[in-house]
């Protein structure tokens, strides 16, 4: 079954219309979208400025997990989307609560994602970055001990750094507590302008409320899972910001998601 793009907004580039029988901005039938890297990467690009990207995937209802993970609000699509998003960009950040529940890989990429990247003029590999304040970190993990480039480990000032220096490249940055904003222009700082956020919702959370966020990508589920998991965002309540809608695609049951914050 074919990729469908249900709605795409003015603020893709025209040219990116493969059907090019309708205005962008139009909202039309289903259309199909071609399938594969290039079709995905046309309608998840790399951006002019730098970003930060956040991918989450929940359920209709809106739970983030099925018995504490993410897998099982998995379908059709969603694993080409995030495949896409890592290949695009140039570091990704997640919280060390992600690391640990889903039991994360090093960041290795397919052989076809790596040719892309270094035919796009790009590291063969995205940096990855774990943010932990506590550094209470498996280091034996693959994330760190299979890794194909040293990850970034992105901390505060106070934490015991020389924990994880053996295995990981130390970004310290905030007092006490993990300063985002400054975590982010350090990694602006080292060429890393496209950043991709894959979570946990604490993590989430604490972005938003520091208005870092500049564009999310929601997959919904076509699942109604009831009470007990949180939402993609936790922690205390903050900022609210109006976002943008870039598009909806959908395959089979499952819909694709593309918000930015206005003037991205
Ligand atoms: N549906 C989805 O798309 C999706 C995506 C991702 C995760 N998940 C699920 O979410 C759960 C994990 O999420 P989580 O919320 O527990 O953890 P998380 O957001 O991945 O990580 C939180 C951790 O990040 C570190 N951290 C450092 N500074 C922080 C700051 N300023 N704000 C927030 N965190 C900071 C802390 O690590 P230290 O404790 O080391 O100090 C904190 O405990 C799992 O069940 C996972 O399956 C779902």
């Amino acid at each position: 079954m074919p990729w469908r793009l249900v709605v795409r907004l003015p603020a893709q580039t025209a040219d990116a219309d493969p059907a090019g029988d309708r205005p962008a901005g139009s909202v039309s039938a289903y259309r199909e979208w071609p399938t594969g890297p290039e079709g995905l990467v046309r309608l998840y690009p790399r951006n002019p400025a730098p970003t930060l990207r956040v991918n989450f995937i929940a359920s209709l209802d809106g739970a983030v997990t099925v018995d504490g993970l993410s897998g099982g609000l998995h379908g059709p699509g969603d694993k080409e989307i995030f495949d896409s998003l890592r290949m695009v960009c140039d570091a990704l950040i997640v919280g060390a609560g992600t690391i640990k529940a889903e039991k994360y890989d090093a960041l290795r990429l397919t052989e076809a994602a790596r040719a892309w990247r270094l035919s796009h003029d790009l590291p063969e590999f995205p940096l990855m970055v774990i943010v932990s304040r506590s550094l209470d970190l498996d280091l034996e993990q693959l994330i760190f001990s299979d890794a194909p480039i040293r990850p970034i480990v992105l901390t505060h000032r106070q934490a015991r750094a020389e924990r994880v220096a053996h295995v990981a490249d130390v970004i310290a940055v905030g007092d006490g507590e993990v300063d985002l904003a400054a975590g982010i222009a350090a990694l602006h700082e080292r060429g890393a302008t496209q950043l991709l956020c894959e979570g946990g919702p604490a993590l989430l959370g604490s972005l938003i409320a520091r208005d870092l966020v500049g564009e999310l990508c929601l997959t919904v589920s076509p699942m109604l899972v009831g009470g007990g998991p949180g939402r993609i965002a936790a922690g205390a309540p903050g900022l609210v910001r109006q976002m943008s809608l870039r598009h909806i695609l959908s395959l089979e049951d499952m819909l694709f998601l593309r918000y930015a914050r206005q003037g991205n």
